[in-house]
Order: C-alpha cells, then sequence, then structure tokens
C-alpha cells in the first residue's frame, strides 16, 4: 500500500504535505535564496492556491516560512496565481502575480515587501491600486496569466510579459511601465504563434553567445541573444526557442535554427513543466527551477497526503552551437555526495549488464561516460522520425536490441529485474552524420498498473561522431529520475513508483548494452546522496 514516505524526495525539494506546483519568483536577494510555489495548503490535489515561501542559502537545504501572497483582496479572493520577481532600484523586490477576482477573471497585481530590513522578507503587502493590468480589450479574461520577470528597456522603461490565447493563436502579451504601478499595453504582442493554444508561465531573458556566465534579466545588445519559453497547456510541455530582442519594435523574433512550435526544443524531454529561470548576481549564472508533477494515480497522491517537487535548480546557458542552451545541476547539489563508487575501462558486449554496486541506489547520483565502437554500422535513421523522439523511444525501448546501443543505466532496479527505469541512448545513422537518441524509459518501472509509464525521448546534439564518447548522469531520489546527457544539452526527468522501494529488499543500479557494438564505460562515478533539509516554519493552517 502507498503510505507517505517510500516515494517520498529525500534532496528535491518539497513541503512536507499538500500538492505543489508551478516554481514562482524565485530570486537571489541580499544572500538569500527565495523559492515560492504554488500550494494547496488544504490537501494533495490542485486548488485553493497560495504562493508558499521557503528560503535557501545553498539551494539545497532550504527553510519554510509562512506563505507570502494569499487571498485578502477582490483582486486574488479567488487564488494567488504564478507570476514572478524583480528586483527594482535601489534593491527593492517586486512580485507581478495573477490573482483570480470575484468573476474568476485572470488579472495581473504587485506585491511589495512590507518591511525591507527584514532578511526573509516574510510579509508582502498588496496595494489597493490593484489589479494594474485588467483582461480588457479583447482580452480572454480566462486565458491571462503568468507575469513574467521585468526588465528595463533603454528608454527607462519596465517590459513584463503576460501569457495568453485569442483561440489558437498563442500570445505573449507585453506590457510597459515607468513606475511599475502604471502599465500599458504594447500595440502588438512580443511574440506569438498560431495554432497553438494557451502559453502559461513564459519566461523571457538573454544569454552570454560566450561562456556560462548568466546575465541581468535587462541585459541586451551586442553579444547577447535571448530565450522565449513557454508551458503550452495543449501538451503539457515546455517549448523554447533562441532568438533575438529588437528592443525598438518590441519584438523577438526566434532565429531560423529554433522551430517555434510543438516539435521545437524543449529543456527537459520528461516531466518538467511551469518552470521559471532567475539571475542569481552572487554567482553571476543564471538558474533555471521547473516543477515535476506525479505520474501515480490522484487516490495514490491523497494516500500519500502530497503531490510534486521541484526539480533540482540548474544553472542554465547557451551552447557553442549558439542553437541551444546547456543545463547543469547547480554545483551545491555536490555537497550532498557521501560514499562514492568508481569504475573505470570496463567492457560491455551485447547483452551484458554490470552491477554498480556500493551505493544506495535509491539515492544516488551517477555520472558516466561510455565509449562506442562500430559506429558505421549503426542503422539508418528514418528522417520522419525526427518529430517524435518520444515515439521512437516508446517503439525502441531498452529491451530492443540494435546495432549501437541501446546502452546506458538501469535505475531503481528490483532484484530480478521485474521493475527498472531504463535511461539509455541510441545511435543511427543519416547519411553521413549520427544522429542520437535519448530516452528515460519508464515502460518497465513500476510493477503496479495504475502508475502512468511513459517513454520519454529527445535527440542529442552529441559528439559522438568524433570520437565515440558520450556521458550521462542521473540523479536518482527514490521517486525521481533527473537525468542529463552528454553534459547536459538533453534532459529527461521521469517519475516512478516501482514497488521495490516499498521493500525491504535492496534496490539496484547497472550499466547496460543491448547493442550489437561494444560500448565501454570510460569511467563512472555514483556517490550516495544524503538528505536535503527541509525545515518547516510555516504557521498556515
Ligand atoms: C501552470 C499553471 C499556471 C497558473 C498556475 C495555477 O501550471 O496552470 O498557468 O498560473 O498553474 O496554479
Amino acid at each position: 500500500s502507498i503510505t507517505n514516505n517510500q516515494y517520498r524526495p529525500s534532496y528535491h525539494f518539497r513541503p512536507p504535505k499538500n500538492w505543489i506546483n508551478d516554481p514562482n519568483g524565485p530570486m537571489f536577494y541580499n544572500g538569500i535564496y527565495h523559492l515560492f510555489y504554488q500550494y494547496n495548503p488544504k490537501g494533495a490535489v490542485w486548488g485553493n492556491i497560495i504562493w508558499a515561501h521557503a528560503l535557501s542559502i545553498d539551494l539545497v537545504n532550504w527553510k519554510i516560512i509562512e506563505p507570502a501572497i494569499y487571498p485578502t483582496k477582490s483582486f486574488d479572493i479567488n487564488g494567488c496565481w504564478s507570476g514572478s520577481s524583480t528586483i527594482l532600484p535601489g534593491n527593492k523586490p517586486a512580485i507581478l502575480y495573477t490573482g483570480i477576482d470575484p468573476h474568476n477573471r485572470q488579472v495581473q497585481n504587485v506585491a511589495f515587501p512590507t518591511n525591507l530590513s527584514d532578511p526573509y522578507l516574510t510579509k508582502w503587502y498588496k496595494p489597493d491600486y490593484n489589479p494594474v493590468m485588467a483582461p480588457i480589450d479583447g482580452i480572454n479574461a480566462s486565458s491571462f496569466r503568468d507575469p513574467t520577470t521585468a526588465w528595463m528597456g533603454s528608454d527607462g522603461q519596465w517590459r513584463t510579459v503576460v501569457g495568453s490565447k485569442i483561440h489558437l493563436l498563442g500570445k505573449a502579451i507585453l506590457y510597459k511601465s515607468k513606475d511599475f504601478v502604471k502599465w500599458k499595453r504594447a500595440s502588438h504582442p512580443l511574440h506569438s504563434v498560431h495554432n497553438i493554444g494557451m502559453w502559461e508561465c513564459p519566461d523571457f531573458f538573454p544569454v552570454l553567445l560566450k561562456g556560462r556566465r548568466g546575465l541581468d534579466t535587462s541585459v541586451n545588445g551586442a553579444g547577447v541573444k535571448h530565450v522565449f519559453k513557454v508551458s503550452l497547456d495543449m501538451t503539457r510541455y515546455e517549448y523554447y526557442t533562441v532568438g533575438k530582442y529588437y528592443e525598438h519594435k518590441d519584438r523577438y523574433v526566434p532565429d531560423r535554427t529554433s522551430v517555434d512550435q510543438k516539435t521545437g526544443l524543449r529543456y527537459d524531454y520528461g516531466n518538467f513543466y511551469a518552470s521559471k529561470t532567475f539571475y542569481d548576481g552572487g554567482k553571476k549564472r543564471r538558474i533555471l527551477c521547473g516543477w515535476s508533477n506525479e505520474s501515480d494515480s490522484q487516490t495514490d497522491d491523497i494516500a500519500k497526503g502530497w503531490a510534486g517537487i521541484q526539480t533540482i535548480p540548474r544553472r542554465l546557458w547557451l551552447a557553442k552551437n549558439g542553437r541551444q542552451v546547456v543545463q547543469w545541476p547547480v554545483e551545491e547539489i555536490e555537497s550532498l555526495r557521501g560514499k562514492r563508487t568508481k569504475m573505470k575501462g570496463l567492457k560491455l558486449k551485447q547483452g551484458s549488464r554490470l552491477e554498480v554496486k556500493g551505493v544506495k541506489a535509491s539515492q544516488a547520483d551517477v555520472e558516466v561516460v561510455f565509449k562506442v565502437s562500430g559506429l558505421e554500422r549503426a542503422e539508418p535513421f528514418d528522417h520522419s522520425w525526427l518529430s517524435d523522439p518520444e515515439k521512437l523511444c516508446t517503439q525502441k525501448r531498452a529491451d530492443v536490441p540494435g546495432n549501437v546501443g541501446p546502452f546506458g543505466l538501469l535505475v531503481l532496479a528490483s532484484n530480478n529485474l521485474t521493475e527498472y527505469t531504463a535511461v539509455f541512448f541510441r545511435v543511427f545513422k543519416y547519411r553521413s552524420r549520427y544522429v542520437t537518441l535519448m530516452c528515460s524509459d519508464a515502460t518497465r518501472s513500476s510493477l503496479r498498473p495504475e502508475v502512468y509509464k511513459p517513454a520519454f525521448g529527445g535527440f542529442v546534439d552529441s559528439q559522438i561522431q568524433k570520437n565515440g564518447k558520450i556521458s550521462l548522469r542521473c540523479l536518482i531520489d527514490h521517486s525521481v529520475v533527473e537525468s542529463f546527457g552528454e553534459n547536459g544539452r538533453t534532459c529527461i526527468t521521469s517519475r516512478v513508483y516501482p514497488i521495490v522501494l516499498s521493500t525491504k529488499s535492496k534496490v539496484g543500479l547497472y550499466a547496460f548494452n543491448h547493442g550489437l557494438e561494444t560500448v565501454k564505460i570510460i569511467k563512472l562515478k555514483a556517490w550516495d546522496m544524503k538528505n536535503g533539509n527541509v525545515l518547516d516554519e510555516s504557521s498556515y493552517v
């Protein structure tokens, strides 16, 4: 039976009980990381949504304090939905969020800390002049939400975008303001796309062409590109493009190499939604926070008494090729690494499986570099597969042999492999090039029939044709498997609910190869992970 504990993550953030969804308004302010998140104080299903508030100095250990924003006024009486934070001149934080009004219309509000000398920014006030953006002049009042972190243009005006749609036209409605109080809608959206549906949780920020350093959200100019991300309600996946922001035209234009629709780039090809980035001025990096929903049944969520986790915050930067972003778990997470196991120079022949011993496989961090041989014998790639890597992973699962791959890791495995989650690569040949597929296949993850067990997949911009090498990192935390292929070029998060976690028997971790060609483990390191602390000092009942 489901208890509170067997699937509860130990180093991913979530409060002790109840439902959570989107990360809201993450920021670094005077040495403290603030994470707000959508929270139902009354149960493990979505509803009664408020902004809960957690603090951290290392993004690993958290202290939950009282909720920051909850319904008190007519402009948010039916809910306090997602939004963001912006640090205004004079080092003054501000929140922009969506309130649900008495007519269930979505409106945008501002809130400010009550007392700037309180280092925790515990209390927030909502001025009576709210809402500052209302669904008028043709805006659909039930599709108007999730304002982004504001950025300042060279004219000294603030800008923010709000996610919206008109019929199936997804829109990022642009607003401008001189004082953060009076906001004026621009004559056209910052960006819009046909036949796509509602754009939830847009995010818009600059990235440097070169290097991993992050930029404050207001930076623009030479050497800078922009990333535009939406959470697509229609597919429940997120998509982003890399492009250029023309400030004087109030437009964002994706590069030609960036596909602007359902087959476009994703931060994460798995269970990852409503994400948001922020600029960490302390370590000069941009950090991505995201929500990973449960994929067991709602009955199980209620039995557990909790639902939803925040993924490990990821540092994010533009890849060298300028066409995609790269993500990597923040370095602070490595402080949780405990006992280590190492392997190197081992060969995985066709059909072989190698146990990674001496690591607590239900709570581990694994890094491995593989080297393939016989690339020229890779199977041919059918061009039509490009549009749907998830389908390809569903058809070619870990137990379907190929020529080069599948090879990778079997995580959260039961003793006799009646349960396992396979995270792996498969290489195909397309003309004179190679196509690398990465899958996180939960099909066999649990013997429990009621659980949703998709085989997620994404293509990897790998260097495999140069030297045959490809890397994989997996953060395993009970029901969470967060995987990073090729140093963060392709990421996939799966939620899995193996029965083995609720038994006394050992949980297994293996490297495997079901491809014809031998694969070498150049090196593999695995660490036990310690628990992160989540101290709950919230007084909300
Ligand atoms: C995304 C979302 C947002 C909304 C919030 C409500 O998951 O639907 O669009 O503001 O959640 O909780």
